[in-house]
C-alpha cells in the first residue's frame, strides 16, 4: 500500500510526476488516439494535431516522448493528453494517475481558509450582481436598446445598473448579511479616511465579468451619461487579476474553439454586440493592452488571433504589442483594417455580420498592417519609407525567436524591395543599441551553417553525455548563436553534471519551441553521433565562430568610424564564411 498524499508541494510534485511517467507507457496512451506502427525502435503514425497524409508523428517507447516532424508538436505523455483532450496539466495528471492506479494528487496546498474565503468572495459578487440587476430601470434599458443591445442579451450577459446613491448598495449587502470586510476584499466598496464605506460603482451600467466557468469575478461599469472615467473596472482581488481574463470568455470559449480563432476587440460593448450578432469568438481585452496571460488563455482553445481595433493608431499599437506577445506563445496574428473609424459594435449593427466577416477575411499580417498604416502617415517618399522601415525593425526587435525574427526581416525586405543585408545590419545596430548583455546579432552567413553545427552538438550532448567534455574543451558553448540551442545545451549540461541523463521532460519553463527542438533531437538517429563527426563539426565551428567575431568587429568599427575599408573587410569575411 502506498501512503496517501494529502497535497503536493513542488518538490513532491516532481517526484510524483516521474513516478507516474514510469508507470504509464506513452505508447499505450497515444495508441488510444492514433494508429501506431512499429518501425525500428519507434512507433509512427498520422499526427493527430495537424492534417497529414503521410505519417510524421513519432513516439519513442524508450524515451517516453512524442514528436511530430511535420508540425513540431512534442512532449511527454502528460503533454500529449493535455493537447489531445484539451485539458489542463492538473486534469491530465489526475487522469493518468487513475489509469496507473496511483493515489490521486491533490494540487497545491489550499489552506481550507483560502478556498473558503474565495467561496465567500464569489458569494459576495453574486449578491452584488443580483442587486445591480434588480436596479436596471427603464432609462438604462432604453440606453442599452439604443446601443443595439437586445433584451435577450441584457439577460444573457446579466447587465445591471449601480445607482447614483451608493448607500443603497451597501444597505442591500448588509441586509443580505455580507460583512463590510468581504465587500472591501471583493473590490465593491472603498473606505475613506474617516473609515466610512463608499460604494465603488455609482451611476454606472454594470457589466459582470465572468471567469471561464461562468462565475462572476469582477465588474466593468460604464458611466451612465457623461463623466470620468468612462469605464471603471473592479480592482484586482483574490478572484480577479486584470489582464488575466478576456470578456466574455465564458461564452466565447466554445466559439473560439469552433472557429479555431479568437477575435479581440477593444471594448466591452464591441464584444457583447458581436456575440449577440453571431460572432461567437469575439472577446475584448477590457482596456488593458493585450497580455501574455490573455495569449495563453486563447492558446488553450485556438492558434490564431484576429485583432479588430477602432482606428489606425490603436491598430498599430495593438499590432506591435500582438507581435511581441503572440510570437512568444506561437499564436499567429492578423490585424483587421479599421473601417471608417467606427467601433466594431457600430459596424455590425449598421452593416451586418458579413461586413465583419469580410474584415476578418481580409485581415493583414501585423507587419503589413503597420507598414501600410505608417506609410499613410509618413508619406510614400524615400524618407517616409525609411522611417517606416525603422519602425518595423523596432517591432522585429521585440521578437524573441530568432528564426521568426529572420522571417519577418525577409518580409520587410520583400515589402520594401530592400536588400536583406542592409536590413540585417540595421537590425543588428538596433539590437546593440538596445544594450544587450551578450552580442548575438544576426549575420547573414549564420543561418544555415553555424546553426546546423550547433544543432548537431546539442543532439550529441542530449544523446551521448560523454561528448560534453569533448565539446567544451574545443569551444565556448556560451558563444552559441541560437538562444534555443544554447538554452537546451545548458540544461542538458546541468543534468549531466548532476549525474543524470539529460531529459527534456523534466525541464521546467522550456518554451514550446525549445521543447519541440529538444524532443526532435532526442529522437534523431544516434548513429550520427560519432567521434569523427563531432571532431569535424567542432573544427569547422571553431573556424566559423572566429570568422564571425572578426566580421562583427569589422562591422562595429565601420559603424563607429565610417571607415569604408572596414565595411569591405566585413563583406569579405562574410563571403568566406558562406563559401567554405
Ligand atoms: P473606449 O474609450 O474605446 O470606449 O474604450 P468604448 O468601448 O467604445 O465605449 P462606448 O462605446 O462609448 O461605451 C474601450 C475599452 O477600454 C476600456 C473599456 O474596457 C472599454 O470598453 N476602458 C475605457 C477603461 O477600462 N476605462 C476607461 O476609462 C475607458
Ligand atoms: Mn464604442
Amino acid at each position: 500500500m502506498k501512503f496517501v498524499r494529502i497535497y503536493l508541494v513542488m518538490k513532491d510534485l516532481k517526484e510524483y510526476i516521474s513516478e507516474l511517467r514510469d508507470k504509464i507507457d506513452i505508447v499505450d496512451v497515444v495508441s488510444k488516439y492514433v494508429r501506431l506502427k512499429k518501425t525500428g525502435r519507434n512507433f509512427v503514425g498520422l499526427c493527430p494535431f495537424h492534417e497529414e497524409k503521410t505519417p510524421s508523428f513519432v513516439v519513442s517507447p524508450e524515451k517516453q516522448i512524442f514528436h511530430c516532424f511535420g508540425c513540431g508538436a512534442s512532449g511527454d505523455v502528460i503533454k500529449f493528453l493535455m493537447r489531445i483532450e484539451d485539458i489542463d496539466f492538473k486534469t491530465a495528471v489526475t487522469e493518468l494517475a487513475k489509469e496507473a492506479g496511483m493515489p490521486l494528487p491533490k494540487f497545491s496546498a489550499p489552506t481550507k481558509d483560502n478556498t473558503e474565503e474565495k467561496n465567500k468572495l464569489k458569494e459576495t459578487m453574486k449578491t452584488a450582481l443580483e442587486f445591480f440587476k434588480s436596479k436596471l430601470n427603464a432609462e438604462v434599458v432604453s440606453y442599452l436598446e439604443n446601443r443595439g443591445v437586445k433584451q435577450s442579451s441584457i439577460e444573457r450577459f446579466s447587465l445591471g445598473y449601480a445607482p447614483k446613491n451608493g448607500n443603497e448598495f451597501i444597505a442591500y449587502m448588509h441586509k443580505k448579511n455580507i460583512p463590510d470586510d468581504l465587500m472591501e476584499k471583493a473590490g465593491l466598496v472603498r473606505r475613506n479616511e474617516e473609515g466610512v464605506l463608499h460604494s465603488y460603482f455609482r451611476n454606472r451600467v454594470m457589466i459582470p465579468i465572468f471567469n471561464l466557468r461562468g462565475e462572476v469575478v469582477a465588474f466593468g461599469g460604464r458611466i451612465f451619461g457623461n463623466g470620468e472615467p468612462k469605464y471603471l473596472n473592479s480592482p484586482d482581488t483574490e478572484l480577479f487579476t486584470k489582464g488575466n481574463l478576456l470578456y466574455p470568455i465564458n461564452f466565447a470559449k466554445e466559439g473560439i474553439r469552433k472557429e479555431k480563432s479568437a477575435l479581440v476587440t477593444e471594448g466591452y460593448f464591441d464584444a457583447l454586440i458581436l456575440q449577440q450578432e453571431g460572432i461567437t469568438n469575439a472577446v475584448c481585452s477590457m482596456g488593458t493592452s493585450f497580455t501574455d496571460a490573455q495569449a495563453k488563455l486563447i492558446k488553450r482553445f485556438a492558434e490564431t488571433v484576429y485583432f479588430l481595433y477602432d482606428d489606425d493608431a490603436a491598430g498599430v499599437k495593438g499590432a506591435e504589442r500582438a507581435v511581441e506577445v503572440c510570437s512568444k506563445r506561437s499564436l499567429s496574428v492578423k490585424i483587421a483594417v479599421p473601417f471608417e473609424g467606427l467601433d466594431p459594435d457600430e459596424i455590425i449593427l449598421r452593416y451586418g455580420r458579413e461586413k465583419i466577416q469580410n474584415m476578418i477575411k481580409e485581415a493583414k499580417d501585423p507587419l503589413v498592417f503597420i507598414a501600410e498604416a505608417e506609410i499613410k502617415k509618413e508619406g510614400n517618399t524615400p524618407q517616409g519609407r525609411a522611417k517606416v522601415i525603422q519602425k518595423l525593425l523596432e517591432v522585429v526587435k521585440g521578437i524573441a525567436n530568432k528564426t521568426e525574427a529572420y522571417e519577418y526581416l525577409k518580409e520587410i525586405s520583400r515589402m520594401f524591395d530592400t536588400d536583406m543585408s542592409v536590413l540585417i545590419d540595421q537590425y543588428n545596430s538596433l539590437k546593440t543599441a538596445y544594450g544587450r548583455r551578450r552580442k548575438r546579432e544576426f549575420l547573414p552567413a549564420k543561418i544555415s551553417k553555424i546553426t546546423a553545427a550547433e544543432r548537431f552538438l546539442t543532439q550529441a550532448v542530449l544523446q551521448k553525455p560523454e561528448t560534453l567534455s569533448v565539446i567544451e574543451e574545443k569551444i565556448d558553448v556560451e558563444e552559441f548563436f541560437d538562444e534555443e540551442y544554447l538554452d537546451i545545451f545548458r540544461r542538458a549540461k546541468e543534468d549531466i553534471e548532476n549525474g543524470i541523463m539529460p531529459d527534456p521532460k523534466n525541464w521546467s519553463n522550456l518554451t514550446e519551441n525549445e521543447l519541440s527542438i529538444a524532443t526532435e533531437l532526442m529522437l534523431k538517429d544516434e548513429m550520427l553521433i560519432n567521434e569523427r563527426a563531432i571532431m569535424q563539426t567542432l573544427e569547422n565551428l571553431k573556424k566559423d565562430l572566429f570568422l564571425r567575431s572578426r566580421a562583427l568587429e569589422a562591422f562595429n568599427e565601420f559603424k563607429e568610424t565610417g571607415n569604408l575599408e572596414k565595411l569591405k573587410e566585413y563583406n569579405e569575411i562574410l563571403r568566406e564564411l558562406k563559401g567554405r
